[in-house]
Parts: structure tokens; C-alpha cells; sequence
């Protein structure tokens, strides 16, 4: 499938692997779309991105804002849901047994019943060749420290996507799991500790760097573009699962 001129939906696409999936959309063509909760971020993402790209604000886990975006978005090709609750993932990441059992929950609305929310108001609109890309993350298979949770969350979105691809072909539905990549999901960190993460998370990889959201998005436009995959959940983490 080529991406000129096709409606591309990017829920979370003002931030980190979001925005460059709908960078590199828009460059290829693509008529872009993106959404997220907050308007200034949308603003500055419209800023940086190809003349033509659009931009709403809309939380997925609220049902009217999902159904005005899809509104908006008319016919759509492909839609890429890259949202997490941000916020939250600080405090929701723990040990159970010590975790923010609300931070926690926060992370799951969002992620995973923000995803079935959107999902779910996309079908109308998906054209026959029309394609899902969520995003999980590493934890839903590999034993992290204190993501039980998040691990939990992953696989859900995984499981659900799976299910998806089955129910509503010939569409099709993949996921791609990153690992630790660099985005403002950090950015809340002190620097030096942060620098300290990556430096070390980059010496324990195959390939000896952290991730970019360039690579993530490379994968999500081949899942968009490549009809003979469905039902996948890619692995986008420098070799974390084999480390
Ligand atoms: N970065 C990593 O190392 C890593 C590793 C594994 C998996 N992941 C997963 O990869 C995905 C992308 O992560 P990222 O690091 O690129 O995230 P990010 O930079 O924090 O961006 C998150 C995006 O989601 C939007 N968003 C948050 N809540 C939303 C909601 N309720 N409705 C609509 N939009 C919402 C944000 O905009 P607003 O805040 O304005 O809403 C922003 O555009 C997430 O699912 C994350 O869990 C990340």
C-alpha cells in the first residue's frame, strides 16, 4: 500500500514514537491526522510537521472526543494508536506490593480501554484495506523490574489485537513492542540519572544504542504498507529480548 494521499490517524501522534510515525507519513504522502489531550502540544507538532497535517484534541478514554475525531477524520486508511497516560507511568511503575494502585489503573484506562475506544470508532470509518498499528512494549514479555503492571497492560494490548485481526479481516491489525526508547516519556527524570539509564540499558542491547522513535516509526509505516501481515506483534528493541 502506498501512503500518497491515504488518511492516516495518529491517537498520541503530538509526542515521542507518535509524532515520528506521523512525520514520516506526512513526508511520504500521507494526509495525517494527529491527536492527543493537549492543545499546545498539537500546536507545536503542526508547527514541526509537512503543511497539510491536521491536528485535534481528544483524549481517547472519553467517548465524545473519540467520536469527533473520527468524525473529523471521515474515510480513514490506517490508524496508529501510540497514547499512554505519560503522567503515570513514573508512579505506576513498582513493585506491586509498593506501586500507586491508582497511577497504575490510570496507565490501563488509557492504554489499553483508550485503544479499544478507538478501535472500536475507527471500524466504521476503516476501508476494506484499511490497517491498525498499536503499540505494546517489551514488558509484555520480558520480566522487568516493577512492571508487573505495565507488562500486564502490554500484553493486553497485544491479546486484544490479536483477537482484532481475526474479527475484522480482510483488515488488519499488528503491534509493535518497543523497548526503551528515547522520548519525552523521560523527560521528567533528572538528567544525569537519566543518562545513566540509557548509558546502561545501551551497553546490556545487541546493538549498543537505545531506540530513536525513528525506528518505531519505520515499523509502524512497513505494518501499514505490507498486506501479508496481520496479527503480529514486531519486536522493535535493539535485541532486549535476547539480551
Ligand atoms: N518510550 C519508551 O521507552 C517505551 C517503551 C515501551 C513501550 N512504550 C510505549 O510506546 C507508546 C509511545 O510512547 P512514547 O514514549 O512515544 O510516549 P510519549 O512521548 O509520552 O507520547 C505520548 C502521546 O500520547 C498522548 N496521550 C496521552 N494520553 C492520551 C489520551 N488519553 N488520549 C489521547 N492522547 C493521549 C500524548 O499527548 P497528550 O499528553 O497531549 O495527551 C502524547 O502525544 C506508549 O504506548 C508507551 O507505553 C514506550
Amino acid at each position: 500500500m502506498s501512503l500518497q494521499d491515504k488518511r492516516i490517524v495518529v491517537v498520541g501522534g503530538t509526542s515521542g514514537m507518535g509524532f515520528a510515525t506521523a512525520r514520516a507519513a506526512a513526508e511520504a504522502g500521507a494526509r495525517v491526522l494527529v491527536a492527543g489531550r493537549r492543545q499546545d502540544r498539537i500546536d507545536a507538532a503542526l508547527a514541526s510537521l509537512p503543511a497539510g497535517a491536521e491536528g485535534q484534541a481528544a483524549d481517547i478514554t472519553v467517548p465524545d472526543q473519540v467520536a469527533a475525531l473520527f468524525a473529523r477524520a471521515g474515510q480513514v486508511d490506517a490508524l496508529v494508536v501510540c497514547a499512554h497516560a505519560g503522567e503515570s507511568v513514573g508512579r505506576a511503575i513498582a513493585p506491586l506490593a509498593e506501586g500507586d494502585l491508582a497511577a497504575m489503573k490510570a496507565f490501563f484506562d488509557a492504554k489499553f480501554w483508550g485503544t479499544v475506544q478507538a478501535c472500536r470508532a475507527v471500524l466504521p470509518r476503516l476501508t476494506a484495506a484499511g490497517a491498525i498499528v498499536l503499540v505494546s512494549g517489551a514488558a509484555s514479555r520480558k520480566p522487568l523490574p516493577g512492571h508487573t503492571i505495565l507488562g500486564a497492560v502490554n500484553g493486553a494490548v497485544e491479546s486484544f489485537a490479536r483477537q482484532l485481526a481475526s474479527e475484522i479481516r480482510p483488515r488488519r491489525v499488528n503491534v509493535v513492542s518497543p523497548g526503551l526508547v528515547d522520548t519525552e516519556v523521560y523527560a521528567a527524570m533528572p538528567a544525569a540519572q537519566r543518562t545513566a539509564m540509557f548509558e546502561a540499558k545501551a551497553r546490556a542491547l545487541p546493538v549498543g544504542r537505545v531506540g530513536r522513535p525513528e525506528d518505531v516509526a519505520a515499523m509502524v509505516l512497513h505494518l501499514i504498507a505490507n498486506t501479508y501481515v496481520t496479527g503480529a506483534v514486531i519486536d522493535v528493541d535493539g535485541g532486549g529480548m535476547v539480551a
